[in-house]
């Protein structure tokens, strides 16, 4: 471990080379089109803020724009189509502003590279997920008239050292701890698009919680793909940062996702509990299917009863805890009884929240090759029964809440529906009628109605209230 001494020193070394972009946007719009994970919503954001150092200006719409990317991910579909038609509806911007330019980047941009600007004459330039810090240069030579850029290489050696930049982070924002994946289920793209697992230096991820705290941030969420598998260079492994983090950042509320099964352990589940209530008690840990030949076949390294025991591990030292979880249906080969199994894992975890999604063959990926590719009627049919037994499970599951408090932390005001918003600690979305100076705020509320996402319930009074 490392000391707070050795930890600034460490600080001061991240390496920022946006931070001398200047002035290549000389005040022209940007505008960026996101589709896809929270993972790329935080990479807009960071494009974005490093764009506004360089003198680019966000701007609402693409007609406000001198400068247009496309952020767009593809883990699930095939946003390539997409891509090329969104391009194509801004010919009509290039005739009234000659100097538009367009950009791809994200995931898409990863796998397709020079496609991209080969099919679409409206593409000018390509950027990966990996070179996101590169852009001010990148856009500059686009300016200085260079066409047909491409810069969507990895970055295999170099250390995974960012600061965290969001521009208006609210009451709860998202830090990124590691990156890529090197785990290769077998239906996954996210090793091909995001590259190899690196995790940050744990002195990085605590300075840039500190800086969020001072800007009024009370919740974070640490993201990853595999995020419990985080490995610091001074040693600390995930269960250390969560602990560190909780203990020395000053938040009201800590989260992580997304968990891998094999790499949740004891000691985690020990950190968790003992950080309570600031480490919160639920845990999205994607099971993806309930039978253990379907699980082999996609090299997730556990077996259902290995799940099913690290679900009883964590609710043994957890108590509280609530689970969400990904599956996937119609993987190939999988028959009814396997899907059967799929079902039966769900009530058996009592998973209250599930994303569930037809399998999806992916480029690169091993399963893309399977023999015993299931039709889609069915696919369909089966992503329609999963989702008809888990609501029948989860609105009876979720209906022990009515009546109980739960401390909610005050994110917003939903005009339309004249409440306030936020989350309790177990990550249900709670509405409730309050005055907007609790915006911020931990307040008590009972839950008059509970749905397996989202809670109503009204603000309890406490007694210093009753007293005013
Ligand atoms: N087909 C369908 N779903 C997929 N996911 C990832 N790859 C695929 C695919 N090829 C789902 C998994 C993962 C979530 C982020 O997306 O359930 O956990
Ligand atoms: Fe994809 Fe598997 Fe890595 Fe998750 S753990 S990002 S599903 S390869």
């Amino acid at each position: 471990m490392q000391t707070p001494e050795s930890m600034d020193e460490t600080s001061s070394k991240l390496a920022v080379p946006y931070k001398s972009a200047g002035d290549i946007g000389q005040g022209r719009g940007v505008f960026i089109s996101t589709y896809g994970c929270q993972m790329n919503v935080n990479d807009t954001e960071r494009m974005y803020s490093i764009l506004e150092m360089a003198n680019f200006v966000p701007v609402q719409s693409p007609e406000q724009a001198t400068l247009i990317l496309i952020n767009a991910c593809s883990v699930r579909e095939t946003p390539v189509q997409k891509v090329y038609s969104e391009a194509g509806r801004y010919r009509k911007l290039r005739l009234k502003n000659p100097a538009l330019k367009v950009g791809v980047g994200g995931c898409v941009g990863q796998q397709e590279k020079g496609n991209l600007i080969k099919n679409s004459d409206m593409i000018d330039f390509v950027f990966g997920t990996d070179t996101i810090d590169q852009l001010p240069d990148l856009v500059s030579k686009v300016f200085a008239g260079n066409d047909d850029l491409i810069n969507a290489r990895f970055e295999h050696r170099a250390a995974y050292h960012v600061e965290t930049l969001v521009r208006n982070p609210g009451i709860s924002t998202f830090v990124n701890v590691t990156k890529g994946c090197d785990n290769f289920c077998t239906f996954c793209v996210v090793p091909y698009t995001r590259g190899r697992e690196k995790s940050r230096p744990l002195a990085h991820v605590l300075d840039d919680i500190h800086k969020l705290v001072a800007r009024g941030v009370k919740e974070v969420t640490v993201l990853g793909q595999n995020v419990n598998s985080y490995s610091s260079d001074c040693g600390a492994d995930f269960a250390d940062l969560l602990e560190r983090i909780a203990q020395e950042s000053g938040l009201q509320r800590l989260r992580f996702t997304t968990s891998h099964p094999k790499d949740f352990n004891q000691k985690l589940a020990k950190v968790m509990f003992r950080n309570q209530p600031i480490i919160c008690e639920y845990i999205h840990l994607p099971f993806q299917s309930g039978n253990s030949r379907i699980l082999q076949l996609m090299n997730r390294n556990y077996t259902r009863g290995e799940y099913l025991d690290r679900i009883k591990m964590i609710r043994d030292s957890i108590p509280n805890v609530i689970f969400s979880t990904d599956i996937i249906v119609g993987f190939p080969t999988e028959t009814e009884e396997e899907f059967q199994d799929t079902i039966s894992l769900v009530q058996e975890v009592g998973a209250e929240t599930i994303f569930a999604f037809k399998y999806s063959p992916r480029p690169f990926t091993k399963a893309a090759r399977f023999e015993g590719q299931v039709p889609e009627d069915i696919k369909s049919d089966r992503l329609n029964r999963l989702f008809d037994a888990h609501d029948k499970m989860a609105f009876e599951l979720v209906k022990r809440y009515e009546g109980q408090v739960f401390d909610v932390l005050v994110e917003g005001f939903n005009p339309a529906r004249g409440t306030l918003n936020g989350r309790s600690s177990h990550n249900k979305l709670t509405h409730f009628v309050g005055d907007l100076s609790l915006i911020g705020q931990t307040v008590p509320v009972r839950i008059s109605k509970a749905f397996p996402a989202t809670f109503r319930g009204e603000l309890v009074l406490r007694n210093q209230d009753l007293i005013l």
